[in-house]
């Protein structure tokens, strides 16, 4: 069975050609981004395999299926990216990763914490310079603080588990609860209560139309001021110009980010010779209390092996007739 990979970078190769040696698929890398432009690039493939900012909107789904795309196979956990009524009108099945290593996002969470607290990023660049003035550099005690989870799923659960052992103390707003939380000793509490009593907020619920910029100017004002504030969901949780506005304010304290709602155009690429165009993306750059990575919490070697196994798993049960569970 031919797949074809799109936005593929030297790691997917990597880890999929290793994987796939139990499998026996004949993968087609392509570096491209799925788009309108690219749906075309897919010929005797009935498998593409996407990857996050792969835009599988409903026209591309129209072209995919000219195409004779039967299965789009997600490599990654979140689905917004794909228009899932278009794909099922076309008859398109779409499968994605529900979980690989929760850890390596949570972890990936708690550096931008720490990072933003002892303002790590700053002081390595001090060091180097020869200047170790500690000005500036002051941080808090993790110890007793109240960290305000929103989203408490398999990523939101692990990170709990670890501020736990920092002695913090945790509420959690998801629209489902459960009692592994409970017995974690994480209090369930409205969406505005996690606003008002938090000190530090991540962010962990997929981006849903209820979720689409649920961090917007109403809800950032019922933060505390100077609020830690952390994103390695998805971009558009938050509306990025008006937490400009509360970190310019000093409403928002902290802004740590993996994710952006237009990182599209951005992230995964080098563009370090290139005038970056996105005058909203550099303003953030210029807040000295702003951390942000480019959409790297995924990325260790446990979870991409995890990623290139069920990834293979799924493309194999549409091969063979059955269902593999992760099918949306
Ligand atoms: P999950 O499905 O285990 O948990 C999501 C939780 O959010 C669930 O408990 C759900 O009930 C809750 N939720 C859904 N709608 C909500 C709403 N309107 N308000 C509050 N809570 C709501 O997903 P998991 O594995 O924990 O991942 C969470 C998100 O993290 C993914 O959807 C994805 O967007 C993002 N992610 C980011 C990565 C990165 O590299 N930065 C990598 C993997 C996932």
């Amino acid at each position: 069975m031919n797949v074809t990979f799109f936005s593929t970078k030297p790691y997917d190769i990597t880890f999929f050609e290793q994987i796939n040696a139990d499998f026996g698929f004949t993968l087609r890398f392509l570096k491209v981004p799925l788009d309108e432009t690219t749906a075309e690039l897919v010929t005797d493939s009935p498998v593409v395999c996407l990857f996050v900012n792969d835009q599988a909107n409903a026209a591309v789904i129209q072209k995919l299926a000219a195409q004779g795309v039967q299965l789009i196979a997600l490599r990654c956990a979140g689905f917004n990216n794909v228009d899932l009524e278009a794909a099922r009108q076309h008859g398109i099945r779409v499968v994605r990763v529900p979980a690989y290593s929760p850890y390596s996002v949570a972890e990936h969470t708690l550096a931008l914490i720490l990072a933003l607290n002892r303002k790590t990023h700053r002081a390595y660049n001090r060091v180097k310079e020869g200047n170790f003035s500690l000005d500036g550099l002051m941080g808090f005690d993790l110890y007793g603080r109240t960290v305000g989870l929103l989203g408490l799923g398999k990523i939101g659960k692990v990170t709990a588990r670890i501020l736990k052992g920092f002695g913090c103390h945790l509420l959690a707003f998801d629209v489902m609860e459960d009692e592994e939380a409970r017995q974690l000793g994480i209090e369930y509490v409205s969406l505005v209560e996690l606003l008002n009593q938090s000190d530090i907020i991540s962010l962990h619920c997929p981006l849903t139309p209820q979720t689409y910029h649920i961090i917007n100017h109403d809800t950032l004002k019922l933060m505390k001021k100077g609020v830690m504030l952390i994103n390695t969901g998805r971009g558009a949780l938050i509306d990025t110009q008006a937490v400009i506005e509360s970190l310019k304010s000093g409403q928002v304290g902290y802004l740590g980010l993996d994710v952006y709602e237009e990182e599209s155009h951005l992230f995964f690429e080098d563009l370090s010779d290139t005038i970056i165009q996105d005058d909203t993306f550099m303003r953030l750059l210029t807040f000295p209390n702003v951390l942000i990575t480019g959409h790297q919490a995924f990325f260790t070697r446990n979870a991409l092996a995890s990623i290139a196994e069920t990834t293979c798993r799924n493309i194999q049960a549409f091969s063979q007739g059955t269902v593999s569970g992760n099918e949306l």
